[in-house]
């Protein structure tokens, strides 16, 4: 159909095939431009599912024809032997349809823990084994660039989509996505690293315009794409669907041609977000190659533009071309025989691996517990596992092993009648939350409804007598399209907060111990309950293999070696964002994305947080602000326990081209082998106002440690990350790198 518009709109038939007609190979790029039709390049600029009139396209079987459910594709032009490149989410495991019609055949794909687990590992090396093993379930599957990693900063705890991204710490989430794309990447297939840029709400995403000063947005905004861009080189990048001081993400020059290619090197091709962008010409005028999934407006833009001048031809060869390049490195082009049998077996176990090492202990007291324990185990969560979030980001994964299984093939023992209870209750629950849902199947932007949180007393108070310890699980699921209510999702509710109460009353009566598991899509209130709870301990969305890990490491057959990659604050009204984000007071389900209903490209400035965000916290975000105005935290950026006790010995310090090169010596100072990570901040001279008081800039993970083993950590530290304290090549006075433990203690 699409051809048939620009056919007319152009007037001119398709261009006649001849013997003559050269055929797209890696290195005739530009004749094959030259030889293509403006229809052709048009074609190639707009994804394939143009099939509905003027609205984003139907995302999720545009590369239907080839790989069912995957999000998006490029168009096939077999005259100049350009294949389609399929495109599919996302960040914690590939997404795509289970079943295909008349096959039996199943395409289930790896859950891996969510981005913001990965984040917690501090361990880039695990990043790139389950990067390169979801790379691998692209291959197989016949896909060629994963829409992934999503890496916007954490701005706010209560961003509906944090799961997916890293962390609060630009450094962090640089080097996270960068490892991760290297593993990706390393098996022949593309990433898409998301979303470009200052993304970092929800409600109106489509048309909210983020405000921030040029100087934040480098440091801390586009810092971490800045770095994830120059250690990885991502086959594409995805610009996100807001505006950015009032220049829409997908029309704007200054960031895609200014700063991510001509600053940068990004050798790349950018695409849309599927829906992102108003005006087709300016999008490819702006250096955004591809528009996904585009549509019949967008093909018009360009033609009228090309037409009165208004773009020129030089500009949309551009964009060709980058997709070009682009598509002949892709296994389509190479006609790879792709299996749709990737190895999901030996995937689970990099999933379940990497779920261990980005568990964090945020409280010790029990902890391990051994197997011979009987474990009363509470909580809905912990017979309704969540694994992952909703939206894009979710997998459509074989199995999920919530802790009850993970701890029974752990080999504990659980607790009879409160199995009991659980099974028969949960089985009634769930029937309930499929009828609640049965009306919204399909609208993902909607919170599934969650088993309600109860339990009898009497039971408890049994259980306190025949159990060694409890184990309560808080579960927390977030999702694209739809920000987190700091009431219905942020804090606990009164059913949980009175089981908790109740069972460590009755427990510790018995001088027995309890531990929570938090089981959660981001930073939630430990506050007001955490004296209750013996242990803590937050798996985040860990997977499909999430139980087994957390069983793993609660009796110690792992010890946990997670560090925080945000803050806990005490107060959710501590966090120096929450007078700029949006609030959400219901849970009832509502669309946010489109909030306004505002899809007409016009910046607009009337309600704060919904028409504009002010990121008037500036560069004083997370840990740079509650450090840097003596704001206590709950549990600081950095900070994660572990089983046994390290020694640092002093920091060494180099200088070297480009920066300096920090060493550490870590030694095992406790009984049971072990992982622990050194952070280096450059830290601020005393006095100092206008800079937060101290900032990340390298950190690594020794290997596992036994005890009494040491291990030197060396780490690279790049000028270009401390450009603002840097004259004549050498740190100006006061300011010194300082090794520490977390943000707040060294
Ligand atoms: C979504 C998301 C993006 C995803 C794309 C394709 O709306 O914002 O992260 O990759 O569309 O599903």
């Amino acid at each position: 159909m699409l051809a048939f518009i620009l056919a007319a709109a152009l007037a001119c038939s398709p261009a006649p095939e001849t013997n003559s007609t050269p055929q797209l190979s890696g290195n005739n790029i530009p004749e094959i431009v030259s030889a293509m039709t403006l229809e052709e390049k048009v074609r190639l600029i707009i994804g394939t599912s143009t099939t509905i009139e003027d609205v984003a396209g139907d995302v999720g079987n545009a590369g239907g024809r080839k790989v069912p459910g995957a999000a998006g594709a490029t168009a096939a032009i077999e005259r100049l032997g350009i294949p389609s490149v399929v495109l599919a989410d996302g960040p914690a495991g590939l997404r795509i349809s289970p079943r295909r019609k008349d096959s039996d055949k199943t395409y289930y794909c790896t859950g891996f823990p969510v981005g913001t687990l990965m984040a917690s590992c501090w361990n880039p090396e695990i990043v790139g084994q389950v990067g390169a093993a979801m790379g691998n379930e692209v291959l197989e599957y016949g896909v060629d660039v994963l829409l992934a990693p999503g890496i916007n900063i954490h701005r706010n705890p209560l961003c509906g989509r944090n799961f997916e991204y890293y962390s609060e710490d630009p450094l962090i989430a640089g080097e996270t996505a960068a490892a991760f794309i290297n593993g990706v990447q390393s098996q022949g297939v593309g990433t898409s690293v998301k979303h470009f840029a200052l993304n970092n709400q929800e409600l109106n995403r489509l048309a909210c315009n983020s405000v921030a000063s040029e100087d934040v947005m480098k440091e801390i905004y586009l810092r971490n794409f800045e770095i994830a861009v120059k250690k990885s080189q991502p086959w594409t990048l995805m610009t996100s669907y807001n505006y950015i001081n009032g220049v829409h993400a997908a029309e704007n020059t200054h960031l895609i041609t200014d700063v991510l290619r001509s600053q940068w090197g990004f050798e790349g091709a950018v695409m849309t977000d599927w829906g992102g962008g108003y005006h087709g010409d300016r999008i490819v005028a702006a250096g955004n190659d591809m528009i996904q999934p585009g549509s019949r407006r967008f093909a018009r833009d360009i033609v009228d533009a090309v037409r009165e001048g208004s773009l020129s031809m030089a500009e949309v060869d551009a964009c060709v071309e980058r997709i070009l390049r682009l598509v002949v490195k892709t296994p389509s082009f190479k006609a790879y025989k792709y299996s749709d049998a990737p190895d999901l077996e030996a995937h689970a176990k990099v999933s379940r691996e990497a779920a261990q090492e980005g568990i964090v202990l945020l409280k010790r007291g029990a902890l391990p517990v051994g197997i011979r324990s009987k474990v009363a185990l509470f909580g809905v969560a912990s017979y309704d596992f969540i694994a992952g979030g909703t939206g894009s980001g979710d997998v459509n994964k074989a199995y999920v092993v919530d802790l009850k299984q993970g701890l029974e093939n752990c080999g504990f023992t659980l607790d009879g009648k409160v199995d009991a209870y659980y099974k028969n209750y949960m089985e009634r629950e769930r029937k309930r939350c499929a009828m609640v849902d049965r009306p919204r199947d399909g609208n993902w932007y909607i919170d599934k409804e969650r088993p309600l949180e109860v339990v009898c007393e009497d039971l408890i108070a049994s259980a306190a007598g025949n159990a060694d310890i409890a184990i309560i699980t808080i579960g927390r699921i977030s999702g694209e399209s739809k920000d987190r209510s700091v009431q219905f999702n942020y804090m606990l509710s009164r059913e949980e907060l009175r089981l908790i109460r109740t069972v460590s009353e009755a427990f510790h009566k018995q001088g027995k111990k309890l531990t929570v598991l938090l089981d959660v899509c981001g930073v939630v209130d430990v506050t007001s309950w955490e004296k209750y709870a013996d242990d803590i301990v937050l798996c985040w969305l860990p997977g499909q293999e999430g139980g087994n890990a957390v069983a793993n490491v609660l009796s110690g057959k792992v010890n946990p070696s997670g560090r925080l990659p945000m803050t806990f604050p005490r107060n959710y009204a501590d966090d120096p964002t929450s007078d700029n984000f949006p609030e959400i007071f219901t849970d009832k389900p509502f669309n946010y994305s489109n909030y306004r209903n505002t899809r007409d490209g016009i910046v607009r400035n009337e309600i704060p947080c919904v028409d504009y965000t002010e990121y008037s916290e500036g560069l004083f975000v997370g840990y740079r602000y509650y450090t840097s105005k003596n704001v206590d935290v709950q549990y600081p950026f950095g900070y994660g326990l572990s089983y046994t006790t390290f020694s640092w010995g002093k920091m060494k310090l180099r200088k070297v081209e480009g920066g300096w090169e920090a060493s550490v010596s870590v030694r095992n100072t406790g009984d049971v082998p072990g992982k622990d990570v050194v952070e280096i901040y450059l830290q601020a001279p005393e006095g100092t106002v206008d800079r937060p008081v101290r900032e990340l800039k390298a950190f690594a993970k020794t290997g596992l440690l036994d005890s009494g083993k040491s291990e030197t950590l060396r780490m690279f530290i790049p000028e270009y990350l401390c450009e603002y304290a840097i004259s004549d090549g050498k740190l100006k006075s006061g300011w010194e790198f300082v090794p520490m433990k977390n943000a707040l203690e060294n």
